[in-house]
């Protein structure tokens, strides 16, 4: 292991047991480092649970997008059976992609030679393979990847050997039980890329002290930095409370078991490593994360409405695309700047306004500090 990735490991592991108001911000080597990236694809991106989005937006069999994990290409179905499955979109054969964009569809033929996979990935046609002797018709499925549906949000654990994900989260639920998190309805998902490491965009959204000076006419009259409140953490979470600025008219309709206080914030929630969300009262935001470089991230991104409204209106989606490219700028520049061999980390603000930085680190550490096996 080289010195830099030494370094990082050692950085994370000092993080772990030191109180906050001790903890620096990591070395820039932390959000620029290719070795370093290796490392997460391998031990957290194919072992961890990753969200991929909302269940929902496969909505009947058929229904199908196809996205990408860490290099892997990937097949998300709703088969006839009603189930979702996460296929490798690498086709049997020789390894072409076998589907690309999103739609309907009962079967998906490559488009080298015709090889033809069903919803599940059986392969049902391969032309002109009848006598070959060595072809196993039924062997040449598609892998199918481990799933798990949490709150509407669909998960892929890649190598298999994940634990279950609800009873790790089990400590989450209360803050986010009346926001009626899995009935909240699809209304747009979004794929794109920021020139930022996927670790910015994870803390960027969960920290609130970039709220007013970064979006002072979007964010700051609706949840000033000065009222968010940090929610501890037992290491697979983190969390805070934004709060609405008194002056700010209502966020209704609510779901019926919000309290008077939940009506007045939003519960800003991370699902280590890669899950991002916002829940308001009215809507349901979230951003999955996935690293594209060492200095780029790939965003899938997307807003869900109660349902018994009328959906994600255009003024809410217009809202989000400001409030996501006023801090798209900023991450992009920082992206630069950590690349500069003259930056020396400084402290971090106070636990409410930085504090979920931190427990992301204390995460980190958990799966790629220096005092952990990666065998
Ligand atoms: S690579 Fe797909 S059919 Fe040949
Ligand atoms: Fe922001």
């Amino acid at each position: 292991m080289n010195k830099v990735v030494t370094n990082i490991r050692e950085n994370l592991t000092t993080r772990k047991s030191l109180p906050f108001e001790k903890v620096k911000v990591m070395p820039a080597s932390y959000y620029t480092s290719d070795d370093f990236l290796q490392l997460e694809s391998d031990h957290v991106f194919r072992r961890d649970w990753v969200c991929l989005g909302r269940a929902d937006e496969l909505k009947q069999a058929g229904d199908f997008y196809t996205t990408e994990l860490v290099g892997e290409p990937l097949l998300v179905t709703r088969g006839k059976d009603d189930q979702i499955r996460v296929l490798s979109n690498v086709c049997r054969h020789r390894g072409n992609i076998v589907a690309s964009g999103h739609g309907n569809r009962s079967r998906f033929t490559c488009n080298y030679h015709a090889w033809t996979y069903d919803l599940d990935g059986e392969l049902v046609a391969a032309p002109l393979m009848s006598k070959v002797k060595a072809f196993d018709q039924s062997s040449c499925k598609l892998p199918s990847f481990k799933t798990e549906i949490w709150l509407g949000f669909l998960f892929v654990n890649l190598d298999g050997n994940a634990d279950p994900l609800a009873p790790r989260l089990s400590s989450l639920m209360p803050y986010l039980e009346n926001y009626d998190v899995a009935d909240r309805a699809h209304g747009f998902t979004e794929q794109t890329s920021w020139e930022t490491n996927w670790k910015c965009l994870a803390e960027n959204f969960m920290e609130g002290y970039h709220l007013d000076a970064t979006h002072p006419t979007t964010l700051n009259p609706l949840t000033p930095s000065g009222l968010c409140e940090y929610v501890p953490s037992d290491g697979q979470f983190n969390a805070y409370y934004s709060y609405y600025d008194p002056n700010y008219p209502e966020r209704g309709p609510f779901p019926p078991n919000l309290t008077e206080k939940e009506k007045r914030c939003s519960f800003m929630f991370g699902v280590f490593p890669n899950l991002v969300a916002a829940a308001a009262p009215n809507i349901l935001i979230y951003l999955c994360l996935s690293p594209k470089t060492n200095n780029a991230v790939n965003v899938r991104w997307g807003m869900s409405s109660l349902p018994q409204s009328e959906g994600i209106t255009k003024d809410q989606r217009d809202f989000m695309n400001l409030v996501n490219a006023e801090d798209k700028v900023k991450l992009e520049a920082m992206q630069k700047g950590l690349q500069s061999h003259y930056f020396v980390p400084g402290p971090f603000s106070n636990e409410h306004l930085e504090g979920p930085i931190v427990d992301m680190y204390r995460y980190m550490a958990s799966r790629l500090g220096s005092d952990i096996d990666l065998g």
